[in-house]
């Protein structure tokens, strides 16, 4: 076993780290405020690699593995989780799944261009009436004999307005419940296809969250992946590479509000000494660091496996569960080391606790979590 990164993995980091700093940083408490969406940023991250990381090179990715993926994950992160959950659902959910199931043509047509960022993917599941219940898909893809024709609605897309292909999954056959489910590659600005209004959101208030109605579109035979009825398998699978990068994510939050909540502690003086002198501070700071350290080696753990080509969804569901529930507790304890400081914008560790949040709901819930879990345990 061996706990040390490789020259590439820490190269990796430092690209992050540096990015994040100089690009992210500027910029991210207005972005919060007005609920912008970091196009800017987005647009350097695919020209430096960041949106198709684990993609073959063949398909203009950087053939990185997972844990690569994680680690930039958890850098970019650590400063702004909207632009980086923009990141995630490229990587681990469209890059992964097209790359994974798509055919050639589809590939050529789409990942190579996903891949640099050249344009973004969303992926769409969740409806208003299938959310955590995702076999209940009421979305329909009719097949007319020469195109499938999709209606419905999508909600609380990410990347709802600013991608221009959409995974949709629709139900084809509705007698053959979760086995009558199908995926399609569906583009921005096809007849029929509205995006609605932007989500006002609590936190990742920069990430564009849309509902996405859908009207009778054409879509071509040649737009769905894999066979009719494969489409709930391959949302599970895909989500069991995406929970990976949530994770990352959610570990980003936690190490960024305790990176500076550590420093703030050494700064602020109470009672004629640095805070970090009072025992109640340090025990924070070292249940902080603790939880971190063990959140991060369920992510590595979980990444280490997919690249291993073992199976890795329980083990992303732990990474999920554990990572976001960290990310909660240390966010909140983050405000509490800086005081009333905590509470404004300034200081970041407000914006990282109402950015944590989300890292428990979306992608599975920590109650789906626990179900996943729980069936690998007792099957
Ligand atoms: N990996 C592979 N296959 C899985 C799986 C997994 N993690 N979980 C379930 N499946 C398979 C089952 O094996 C089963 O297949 P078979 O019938 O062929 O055996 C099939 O899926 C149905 O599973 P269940 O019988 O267990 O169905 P269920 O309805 O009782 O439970 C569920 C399914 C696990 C709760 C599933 O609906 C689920 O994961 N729900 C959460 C949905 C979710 O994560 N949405 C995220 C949307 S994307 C997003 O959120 C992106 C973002 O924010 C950025
Ligand atoms: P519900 O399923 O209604 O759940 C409500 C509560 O009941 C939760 O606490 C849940 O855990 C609990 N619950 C439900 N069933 C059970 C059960 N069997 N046992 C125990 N507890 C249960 N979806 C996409 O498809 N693509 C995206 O890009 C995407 N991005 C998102 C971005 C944001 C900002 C948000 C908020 C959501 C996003 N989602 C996306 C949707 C997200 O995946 C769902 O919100 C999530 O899966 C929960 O579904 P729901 O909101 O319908 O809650």
């Amino acid at each position: 076993m061996n706990f040390q990164l490789t020259e590439e993995h820490l190269a990796v980091q430092e690209a992050a780290r540096e990015f994040a700093q100089s690009e992210l940083l500027p910029g991210v408490i207005d972005r919060d405020s007005e609920a912008k969406f970091p196009h800017e940023q987005i647009k350097k991250m695919g020209d430096l690699g960041f949106l198709g990381m684990m993609v073959d090179p063949k398909y203009n990715g950087g053939g990185m593995d997972t844990i690569s993926y994680v680690i930039a994950m958890e850098e970019l992160s650590k400063i702004d989780a909207s632009a980086s959950v923009s990141m995630s659902v490229n990587n681990s959910l469209v890059c992964w799944g097209l790359e994974k199931y798509g055919s050639e043509e589809q590939k050529q047509k789409y990942l190579t261009r996903l891949a640099t960022g050249e344009i973004l993917g969303a992926f769409c599941l969740s409806e208003p009436e299938a959310g955590s219940d995702a076999t209940s898909q009421r979305t329909s893809a009719e097949w007319n004999g020469d195109h499938y024709v999709l209606n419905g609605t999508k909600n609380w897309i990410t990347n709802g307005s600013t991608a221009s292909v959409y995974l949709v999954i629709a139900q084809t056959d509705a007698s053959k419940g979760h086995k009558g489910i199908s995926v399609f590659l569906v583009e921005k600005g096809w007849e029929g296809f509205v995006i609605g209004k932007k989500e006002d959101k609590l936190g990742i208030r920069g990430s564009d969250t849309h509902s996405l109605m859908f009207t009778d579109v054409k879509v071509p035979a040649e737009n769905r992946i894999g066979e009719e009825g494969f489409g709930f398998t391959f949302a599970m699978e895909t989500l069991n590479g995406g929970r990976i990068g949530i994770a990352a994510q959610a570990l980003g939050i936690a190490s960024g509000a305790y990176e500076l909540a550590l420093a703030y502690s050494k700064e602020r003086k109470a009672f004629g000494k640095p805070i970090s002198q009072h025992q109640a501070i340090q025990f924070k700071l070292a249940d902080m660091a603790t939880q971190i350290e063990a959140a991060r080696l369920l992510v590595y753990k979980a990444a280490w496996l997919k690249d291993q080509g073992e199976d890795y969804a329980h083990a992303s569901a732990m990474a999920k569960l554990y990572a976001s529930e960290v990310a909660m507790n240390v966010t909140v304890e983050a405000v509490q080391v800086h005081g009333g400081y905590g509470y404004v914008k300034e200081y970041h560790v407000e914006r990282l606790m109402r950015d944590a949040k989300i890292t428990q709901i979306y992608e599975g819930t920590s109650e789906i979590q626990r179900i996943v879990i729980s069936r690998g345990i007792l099957k």
